[in-house]
């Protein structure tokens, strides 16, 4: 805001002395003129500037009153640090202490969330949530699959709590509760194409696509469900035209988003 008062009364000035050499004749050079105008058209701007600053402040003085609010509302939280009164004071002043006081609320909503997720991290580290996921990929048997065959990803990179089982393609988690999925085909057939199903005890529970390229295309998708302990989670095929070859890059990976 100083800044631009600045620039402006230093143009205001430029201009006052311009039009009074004009007017007393001592310029009558076409260049001064174009000058002139050139500056009351940056003046016009400057002042443009100012008003869409000035609508601004007078939009983030009516965040800082409902932020205000919103604590009054709560008073068993901690109250921001003392900020100061919004009524009174000059204009100029009246302006700047809000700035100051919005960013201090600012400050101090960073300050408490940062506090809300050290007290998380720790709690959910200290606290014995169960921890389920896998992460597979390298089909054992990639080429002409037969339909409801199996996709055995046997290369687990990921296997904590060990529920996957590479040597048949199957997770078995031992803890019922809601699970995430993921299966990722990468078929490299031109022009031939390969269905898949995610199956939960033989039930067929999401479908995937993949073919139809000149080269290698991708499918798959992903899947959220509930799956009681003891189930038995794997990915067949679900109609094949017989040649294709899956890419290594195909994984099949889960993992436990909250138990029951
Ligand atoms: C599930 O299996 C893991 C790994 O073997 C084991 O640590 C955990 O105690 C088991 N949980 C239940 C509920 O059986
Ligand atoms: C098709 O994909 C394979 C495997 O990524 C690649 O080796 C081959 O160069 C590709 N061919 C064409 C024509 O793009």
């Amino acid at each position: 805001m100083g800044v631009y008062t600045f620039v402006i009364l230093f143009f205001f000035i430029i201009c006052i002395k311009s039009e009074e050499q004009l007017n007393s004749g001592s310029i009558s050079n076409g260049h001064c003129v174009d000058d002139i105008r050139a500056l009351r058209q940056e003046l016009g701007a400057l002042r443009e500037k100012v008003f869409l600053q000035e609508t601004e402040i007078l939009r983030q003085k009516g965040e800082i009153t409902q932020l205000r609010q919103e604590v009054v509302r709560k008073p068993k939280q901690s109250v921001p640090p003392q900020s100061v009164p919004i009524q009174g004071g000059s204009q100029q002043t009246d302006q700047t202490s809000s700035i100051e006081s919005f960013s201090q609320l600012h400050k101090w909503s960073n300050t408490k969330r940062l506090l809300m997720n050290s007290a998380n991290i720790s709690s959910s580290s200290t606290s014995a949530s169960p921890k389920i996921a896998f992460y597979a990929n390298r089909i054992k048997e990639n080429h002409n699959l037969a339909v409801h065959q199996a996709l055995i990803f046997s290369n687990d990179l990921t296997n904590v709590g060990n529920c996957y089982h590479h040597s048949t393609g199957t997770f078995i988690p031992n803890i019922s509760g809601v699970y995430v999925f993921d299966v990722t085909i990468l078929l490299c057939s031109p022009g031939h194409e390969l269905r898949t199903d995610l199956v939960v005890e033989g039930n067929v529970m999401a479908g995937h696509y993949t073919g139809d390229s000149t080269n290698c295309s991708n499918g798959g998708g992903m899947a959220v469900l509930h799956i009681n302990a003891g189930d038995s989670v794997w990915v067949r095929v679900q109609t094949s035209d017989g040649t294709n070859g899956i890419a290594w890059e195909s994984s099949f990976s889960g993992f436990l988003l909250y138990a029951d």
